[in-house]
């Protein structure tokens, strides 16, 4: 039976990881895969998540299953950080899942079940693993444009003109906040004219955010996702704990549907469990107590989004330091977008050789596609990527 399996394709995010760890060089730098690194390249656990698993260790007296969606308290802490009262509570479902990547999949499998004719409109470009999940489900996609490689921006009427052709029942995949891979993110503005085209058309939300609390702050984060959430008669959120809570192999996210009412919550939940069941039956749930835990005590979460702030306003000042270099040593603002973009992310807009030839000469490591991990900088290495850029002749 084996022999009928044919090799698969290579997650380009997982091939530069593979690459880079494969590389001899001493002074290597790491741009690859999005996990956050702070200026000495390590990706710490974070104080408030030691503290609670440090508490969690003394009080546990069961490892006993949970529940199917696992625990109401983690669904309802998460809804909380998420979407505060853009929405009334009864009207939302939520699942936890392992990792957003769960959370993704749940979603496209929920989108199939409820309507086999559907189409997912997803921005070009969007995070690799979106689209091999989607082709693997069988979900057809159509690209949206949303990346202006020439301004470093989003170009926001080429966009809805290709969303104006979503039909009634079509899924329109938004990113939350802090766009991967671009960094070019939609104001709130423009989150408003995309919810009321999906109310035009009769379409569905679903809003990715894996990176709340990178970008603008907490709230300022969620801010686009709440003004869809409230405007838009259904919609799916896949959220992720792994960055913000610096919990990557915990797996720990959540799905959550909101639904035009309490009755139609009720049938979604129901089949959100029977997803989870068929999948992976009970979902992981030692990051997800851990992030309830947080979430529901005020010195726990006060210490957790100070050290999220450190985080985020680093991200921001490396972001700005590396703008000035490139405006130094190119004589030029055309690098100034970097400092615009939010999150881990930005995309160069440069092409898959120049890219290479970085790796060559430089050991620097990007995604083919430009993605630069902006946490995987620090204040030293910043002017050898400068450097490089220009010498790249990008
Ligand atoms: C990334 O985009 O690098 C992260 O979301 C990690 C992943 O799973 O791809």
């Amino acid at each position: 039976m084996f022999e009928n399996l044919k090799e698969q394709p290579v997650d380009k995010i997982m091939a530069i990881m593979a690459k880079y760890k494969a590389d001899p060089r001493p002074g290597k730098i790491d741009l690859g895969v999005g996990v956050y690194k702070n200026a000495e390249g390590v990706t710490p656990v974070m104080r408030a998540i030691k503290a609670a698993e440090k508490q969690l260790w003394e009080e546990q007296e069961t490892k006993a299953y949970v529940g199917l969606l696992g625990d109401p308290a983690y669904g309802d802490a998460m809804r909380e950080l998420v979407l505060a009262d853009a929405v009334p509570a009864e009207n939302v479902s939520v699942a936890a899942t392992p990792g957003g990547t769960g959370a993704c999949r749940q979603a496209f499998e929920l989108i199939r079940m409820a309507n086999p004719d559907a189409r997912v409109f997803v921005s070009d470009p969007t995070w690799p693993n979106h689209m091999s999940i989607l082709n693997y489900v069988g979900i057809p996609t159509i690209k949206y444009r949303y990346f202006d490689a020439e301004t470093g921006g989003v170009m926001f009427d080429a966009m809805m003109e290709d969303l104006a052709e979503a039909k009634a029942g079509d899924v329109i995949l938004l990113h939350g906040c802090c766009h991967n891979p671009t960094g070019a993110n939609l104001t709130l503005q423009q989150f408003e004219a995309v919810a009321e085209l999906i109310v035009e058309k009769g379409c569905v939300a679903m809003i990715d955010i894996a990176y709340q609390g990178f970008g603008d702050g907490l709230d300022a984060d969620a801010a686009g996702t709440r003004l869809i959430a409230s405007k838009v008669p259904e919609c799916l959120i896949a959220a992720s704990c792994s960055k913000n809570f610096g919990i990557y192999r915990e797996r720990t996210g959540v799905l959550m549907a909101v639904a035009q009412d309490k009755d139609m919550a009720v049938l979604t939940e129901d089949n959100l469990k029977s997803l989870n069941r068929l999948n992976y039956s009970f979902p992981p749930d030692h990051g997800a107590r851990l992030v309830t835990m947080i979430l529901n005590d005020e010195k726990l979460k006060a210490d957790w989004m100070a050290e999220l702030e450190e985080i985020r306003t680093g991200m921001l000042g490396l972001r700005e330091q590396l703008a000035r270099e490139l405006q130094e040593r190119s004589g030029s603002d055309r690098f100034a977008f970097l400092a615009e973009h939010r999150g881990m992310f930005s995309l160069l807009g440069t092409t898959p050789d120049k890219v290479e030839q970085m790796r060559e000469h430089n050991a620097i490591y990007m995604i083919p596609d430009s993605r630069m991990n902006i946490a995987g900088l620090n204040k030293e290495t910043v002017p050898q990527l400068a450097k490089a850029i220009i010498d790249a002749g990008i």
